[in-house]
């Protein structure tokens, strides 16, 4: 049977949280159940990775997209689908701040007070913030509108302080700001965001994370992405280095790994797979027959599927060979050859 979404039980099957869920009227209440349409689109998402399981991440959002939260049901549907235990869907979703372990108000208030925006104010906005709501992080309000919580870095230092509701960034706020910010959005408005795409709700958002668009063409989708930017910013440091004619000091040029520093022949034969073998030996075979010494075609054996001591490959418990290991050119010329090290010569 399976346990009611955001149930104790439920809670405790998948071992998403030891906490019973919220239970408030206004959530659990209100959730609507995942339905063959939201399984349908599970297997669109699979369908979109070489690998099923890589759909994990864009199929929870898919079921926070309906539900408001990763629950118990929605573990369920992705255990299912990509055969994976609910222990290890739940595995991730526990690891990424972004899935949800309770319901998720209408929308989804982030304040940043990690270092920069905190030394800026990110903290006495986020406790107004709470003062105001009477919620604490990761707490919705009674009416379900809204979603509280701190966010480490939200890599837009340079508008600090930020907040961003459904992920979408309201920037240089100050608790004065914040607080319109919030008062709009329990009105059911929404305003606009500084930069980037129109705000939707967590629901909305999560759908596109899931990789649905809810724009009704390609048009209206470039027309929110391409919405305006704010760059004053983000450019300044570059405009004061150059107003200063400073310049940051040029980077050491790469040297590109010569075939030999890497261990590779030096000629690269490509298999071709019509003798007969499997294209890993005929590209072994093309590594010895490449090497230029016996100590390179004993390497360029090592590597040979099921190939050995034809290529110089030594027998376990085999000796070492006479002049193993000296690098002799095999293409010596016949004064060179046999003439040892310089203390045998003196000998
Ligand atoms: S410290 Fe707040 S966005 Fe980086």
């Amino acid at each position: 049977m399976t346990a009611l979404p955001g149930s104790p039980e439920g809670t405790a099957t998948t071992g998403l949280d030891s906490t019973p869920v919220d239970s408030r009227p206004g959530t659990l209440a209100e959730l609507p159940p995942l339905t063959e349409t939201t399984r349908e689109e599970a297997r669109q998402i699979m369908a979109r990775y070489p690998e099923p399981r890589s759909a994990l991440l864009p199929m929870l959002h898919l079921v926070q997209s309906v539900q408001g939260y990763v629950s118990p049901e929605g573990v369920a549907l992705c255990a299912e689908e990509l055969g994976l235990t609910k222990a290890e869907v739940g595995a991730v979703a526990t690891f990424y701040t972004m899935y949800k372990r309770r319901p998720t108000g209408r929308h989804l208030v982030s304040v940043c007070t990690n270092t920069l925006c905190n030394v800026l104010g990110g903290q006495r906005i986020f406790d107004a913030l709470a003062a105001d709501l009477g919620v604490g992080h990761d707490e919705t309000t009674d009416d379900g509108s809204l979603t509280l919580e701190h966010a480490e870095c939200l890599a837009a230092c340079d508008y600090a302080p930020v907040v961003t509701v459904d992920y979408e960034f309201y920037d240089q706020q100050d608790v004065d700001s914040a607080r319109e910010l919030v008062a709009a959005l329990r009105r059911g408005e929404k305003p606009d965001p500084t930069r980037g795409a129109p705000l939707t709700d967590f629901r909305g958002i999560s759908r596109q994370l899931a990789g649905f668009t809810q724009h009704p063409d390609r048009a209206a989708a470039r027309a929110a992405v391409d919405a305006p930017m704010q760059d004053e910013p983000t450019l300044r440091g570059v405009r004061l280095a150059a107003e200063r004619g400073e310049a940051a000091p040029p980077l050491p040029r790469r040297r590109e790994p010569e075939p030999a520093d890497r261990g590779e022949p030096r000629e690269t034969v490509r298999p071709t797979g019509r003798t007969g073998q499997t294209p890993e030996e005929e590209a072994a075979d093309a590594r010895v027959a490449a090497a230029d010494t016996p100590a390179e075609k004993a390497g360029a054996a090592e590597a040979h599927p099921d190939r050995g001591t034809e290529y110089g490959r030594r027998d376990p418990g085999e000796g070492p060979r006479r002049g193993e290991g000296t690098e002799t050119p095999a293409t010596k010329t016949p004064g060179q050859a046999g003439q040892g090290t310089s203390i045998e010569r003196e000998r």
